[in-house]
């Protein structure tokens, strides 16, 4: 009796993983089907035609093809997060004319060709996160014209083609953090008009070209936090007039030269936090003053007179908000280790290479002794 049951049971249980496998199993309405963690290997072709959402999260899907989709050309937004995906055929997504959103988070995909998105005239969102892609090939895009959100972040991509975004003249959201990229060709966002936020954090950038930025004229956000830039050029966040929030927190930035951050009428938060700087950039005083949040701690500043660096222009010689003086603790020499610049007795400060030119940076320094020293007494006064 109860081993007859037994069997019964573990018949059923086989016939519910049968159906399982084929699809049966699905969760579906007229116009959602779920299909989460039922370890399909295709997609199922015995849905409702008329269904506009298909989740088919957890499953073990290895590869898309044309055909896959050719019954459920309603499907607005298609889910395939956590499977296995490794290859898209060629026009996966050719009859998707009305898919509006992607999402293939947690997949293996190594590579996005020109004609895996072809098709996807209405796509506005398309999420490829934490997959490992290395490449992208020229155009891949092109096709999908009304793109506003593409997130690619968490990949292996090495190198960006100024190609890679050809065509998204509505994008306005580029997610790339996570990836392998060092540099970035001056001309790679050039022809994205409506970019907002780009997140570039985390990756391996050591050098940024002054002419990276200058098209994006509607950026709004740009993340660089956790890269290896090691100098700010002059002209490389200029000219950006909407920018409200740059983030260059936990890079090696020892430099800023003169002009690196003009004309950011809008700029609300600017992280300059974990970086390598010695000296003060007077362009900091300068440019950034009327900043909200300036962010500059954990730098390994020097507090001696070259804190302020001697070796700029009269003309743009000037001091420098207490807000900014504020942040600079010091690193350097040991004895003042901890201390704020602004308790520190300026007649302590170790001033006997002032008057030389800084050799540091090569520059001619041209302003004079007292002037400095005023500048950094006039601080001190300031605050007491
Ligand atoms: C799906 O993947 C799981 C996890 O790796 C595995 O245990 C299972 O056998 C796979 N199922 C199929 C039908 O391939
Ligand atoms: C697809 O949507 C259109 C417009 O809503 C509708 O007329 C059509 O019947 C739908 N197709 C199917 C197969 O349900
Ligand atoms: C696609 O969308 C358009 C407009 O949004 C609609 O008229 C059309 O019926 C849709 N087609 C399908 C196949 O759902
Ligand atoms: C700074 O040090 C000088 C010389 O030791 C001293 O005369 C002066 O009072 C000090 N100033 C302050 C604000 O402590
Ligand atoms: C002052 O700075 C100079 C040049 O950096 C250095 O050679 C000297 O030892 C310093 N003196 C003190 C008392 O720290």
């Amino acid at each position: 009796m109860s081993s007859l049951l037994t069997s019964v049971l573990v018949l059923l249980l086989v016939i519910l993983e049968g159906l399982k496998t084929t699809g049966a199993s699905c969760d579906c309405s007229a116009l959602t089907c779920r299909c989460e963690g039922l370890s399909l290997t295709s997609i199922p072709q015995n849905l409702p035609t008329s269904i506009t959402s298909l989740h088919v999260e957890y499953n073990n899907l290895t590869s898309l093809h044309m055909q896959d989709f050719l019954r459920y050309r309603n499907l607005s937004s298609l889910f395939l997060p956590d499977n296995r995906l490794f290859t898209i055929g060629s026009r996966a997504f050719y009859h998707l004319t009305n898919l509006t959103s992607i999402d293939l988070r947690w997949n293996k995909l190594t590579c996005l060709q020109t004609d895996t998105f072809v098709g996807l005239g209405s796509l506005r969102a398309l999420n490829i996160d934490y997959n490992d892609i290395k490449s992208i090939e020229e155009g891949t895009f092109r096709e999908c014209p009304r793109l506003v959100h593409l997130l690619l972040g968490s990949n292996r991509l090495a190198s960006i083609s100024p190609g890679s975004f050809t065509g998204l003249n509505q994008l306005e959201l580029l997610d790339l953090f996570s990836n392998q990229i060092t540099y970035i060709q001056p001309d790679t966002f050039s022809n994205l008009p409506q970019l907002k936020h780009l997140y570039l954090y985390q990756n391996g950038i050591t050098h940024i070209h002054p002419d990276t930025f200058s098209h994006v004229s509607q950026l709004q956000l740009l993340s660089l936090f956790s890269n290896k830039i090691a100098e700010i050029q002059s002209g490389t966040f200029t000219d950006l007039p909407k920018l409200e929030e740059l983030d260059l927190d936990f890079n090696h930035i020892t430099n800023i030269q003169a002009g690196a951050f003009s004309n950011l009428p809008r700029l609300e938060y600017l992280g300059l936090g974990h970086n390598q700087m010695e000296i003060l950039p007077l362009t900091i005083c300068h440019e950034l003053s009327s900043v909200p949040t300036l962010i500059l701690n954990n730098n390994p500043w020097q507090c001696d007179c070259r804190i302020v660096s001697l070796n700029l222009h009269t003309q743009i010689c000037g001091s420098c908000s207490p807000e900014i003086v504020n942040q600079i603790t010091c690193t350097n020499p040991g004895g003042f280790q901890g201390q704020k610049l602004r308790d520190i007795n300026v007649t302590v400060l170790n001033c006997t290479e002032l008057g030389r030119p800084n050799s540091a940076t090569g520059q001619q320094g041209h302003c004079p002794y007292s002037y400095v020293f005023n500048l950094l007494l006039s601080v001190i006064l300031m605050e007491t």
